[in-house]
């Protein structure tokens, strides 16, 4: 399976680590508070991180009382950041490929993934591996761009009005499923666009049940603090599905 490792270019990795810097970015906002709460009690489980990135979920996941976390991540900056910065007893990192999941032994009681399933080329064969490393009755939760924004590759993204105040996000190729490339930090980033429907139908015959699903959007508290951040209220940035093995 043809995949990207834009993570080891090491332009895009020094500006994704320094928008993560950044405490007022998206992903502390919305994504991770969002994420945590869909998180069945940890305590005791055994947890897999999939696309880890530099591990701070996997520090948090013992900190809430995982038994153990393997996180794992195509990355070798990622996996090596995540080992320097967040190693802790009970957490393992392997650098892999999700799409080389059945290569992991045994099984987790819960499965997280944030912001990695945009990267994934055939998400359904990803969801049935999931799913055989899924121990009976356990949690898969994770998080991706939302189908809203994924169709986008180039152009003007928004409609603004005479004074450059965004109207509305342009929408187009909703429908068109497949890849994307994009700039972000560098030309030429690949992504997977998939239609609401095609992710839950995945997961749905992967084995898994769907039990909650959510757009993160901003607080007036927030609006307050971050104005910025009213764009969310014309398309939400993320998806966050907590699902059931059956
Ligand atoms: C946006 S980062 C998120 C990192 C981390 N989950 C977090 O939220 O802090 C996406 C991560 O997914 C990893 N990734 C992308 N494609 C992957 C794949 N096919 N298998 C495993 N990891 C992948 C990247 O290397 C990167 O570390």
């Amino acid at each position: 399976m043809a995949m990207q490792n834009i993570y080891d270019n090491q332009t895009f990795f020094e500006g994704y680590m320094q928008l993560r810097e950044n405490n007022a970015n998206a992903n502390e906002l919305f994504e991770k508070p969002a994420l945590f709460s869909l998180l069945p009690d940890l305590t005791g489980k055994a947890v897999l991180d999939l696309g880890c990135g530099f591990g701070d979920h996997s520090k948090a996941y013992v900190s809430m009382g995982a038994a153990s976390v393997l996180g794992i991540d195509i990355s070798e900056n990622m996996i090596q950041e995540a080992q320097r910065k967040n190693s802790l007893p009970g957490i393992t990192y392997i650098k892999l490929p999700m799409e080389e999941l059945d290569r992991v032994e045994g099984t987790f009681d819960v499965v997280v993934s944030s912001l990695a399933f945009h990267y994934v080329k055939d998400l359904a064969v990803v969801l049935r591996m999931i799913h055989e490393k899924t121990v009976p009755g356990g949690t898969l939760v994770f998080s991706q761009e939302n189908p809203l924004c994924t169709p986008f590759s180039e152009g003007e993204r928004w409609t603004r009005d005479e004074n450059g105040n965004k109207l509305y996000m342009n929408l187009s190729g909703y429908g068109h499923e497949g890849e994307r490339k994009t700039r972000w930090f560098v030309d030429g980033v690949i992504k997977y666009h998939r239609m609401f429907s095609t992710i839950i139908n995945a997961l749905v015959e992967a084995g898994f049940v769907v039990e909650r699903m959510n757009e993160p959007l901003p607080s007036p508290e927030l609006l307050e603090k971050y104005p910025c951040y009213s764009d969310l209220l014309h398309k939400p940035d993320f998806l966050l599905v907590k699902a059931r093995r059956s």
